[in-house]
C-alpha cells in the first residue's frame, strides 16, 4: 500500500521519544555531569534519568516493532540522489545508536543500583573509568551529531524539496 505518512502510532512515538531524548541529554550533559559523584544528592536525580532512559529502551522496542509492521512513505526525489540517499542508514544508525547508548546506561545503572538500598551512599570512585559508563558517554556524543544530521536533514528538505516532509511525521489521512 502507498501512504503519505508514517502510521499514527509511529508518528506518536517519534514526537515522544525524541522528547525524552532531548531531557535526558539536555539533563545528562548540563546537570548530573556537573554534579560531583562524591555528592550523595547524585542518586536521586541519576534515578529520574536512568527512569526515563529505560522508557526509551521499551518505546523504542515497540516502535522498531511497529515499524517492521506498517507502510512507510516512499523517499522523496531529493532523497533519491546525492546526500538524500543517507536517509535510510541515518534512520537505521538513529535506531541502533540509541540502543546502544540506553542499554550501555542501563548497564551501568545496574552495577551501581545496590547504592540505592542505603541512604547517604555515594558513586564509587572507580564509576568515572566504569566501561559501560564510558560506552554511554560516548555514545552519547555521536547520537547528539546524528540527531543534530537528522534535523538539519529535515530543514533542507523542507526548504529546497518537499515541503510535505514534516507532514509524514504528523498525523490525518495516510492514502495516497
Ligand atoms: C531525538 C530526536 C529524534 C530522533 C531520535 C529521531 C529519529 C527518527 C527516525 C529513526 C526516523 C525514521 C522513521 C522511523 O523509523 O521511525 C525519523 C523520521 C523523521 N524525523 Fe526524526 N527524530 C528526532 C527528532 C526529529 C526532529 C526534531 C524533527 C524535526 C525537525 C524530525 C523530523 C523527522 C521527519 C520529517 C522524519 C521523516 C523523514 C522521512 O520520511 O524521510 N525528527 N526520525
Ligand atoms: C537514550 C537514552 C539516554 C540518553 C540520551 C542519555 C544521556 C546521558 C548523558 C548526556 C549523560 C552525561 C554524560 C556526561 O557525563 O557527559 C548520561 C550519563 C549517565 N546516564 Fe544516561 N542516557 C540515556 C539512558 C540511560 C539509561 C537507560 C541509564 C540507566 C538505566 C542511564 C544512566 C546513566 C548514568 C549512570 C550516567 C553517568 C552519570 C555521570 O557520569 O555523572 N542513562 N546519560
Amino acid at each position: 500500500m502507498s501512504v503519505t505518512r508514517y502510521h499514527p502510532v509511529l508518528a506518536a512515538l517519534h514526537w515522544l521519544i525524541a522528547l525524552m531524548i532531548f531531557g535526558n541529554l539536555g539533563f545528562g550533559f548540563f546537570v548530573i555531569r556537573n554534579i560531583p559523584n562524591s555528592d550523595p544528592g547524585k542518586l536521586s536525580p541519576l534515578a529520574g534519568h536512568m527512569g526515563v532512559g529505560t522508557a526509551v529502551i521499551v518505546l523504542m522496542v515497540i516502535r522498531l516493532i511497529v515499524r517492521l509492521v506498517t507502510a512507510h512513505p516512499a523517499p522523496t526525489a531529493h532523497q533519491q540522489q546525492g546526500l538524500g540517499t543517507l536517509r535510510t542508514p541515518m534512520h537505521w544508525a538513529l535506531y541502533v545508536v540509541i540502543f546502544i547508548t540506553a542499554v550501555a546506561g542501563w548497564l551501568t545503572g545496574y552495577q551501581i543500583a545496590h547504592l540505592y538500598e542505603t541512604p547517604g551512599n555515594t558513586l564509587p570512585a572507580d564509576f568515572p573509568q566504569m566501561t559501560t559508563r564510558v560506552i554511554h558517554v560516548w555514545m552519547t556524543l555521536l547520537l547528539s551529531l546524528l540527531i543534530i544530521a537528522h534535523i538539519a536533514a529535515a530543514i533542507r528538505e523542507k526548504v529546497t524539496g518537499d515541503k510535505t516532509i514534516m507532514g509524514r511525521m504528523g498525523f490525518g489521512k495516510r492514502s495516497a
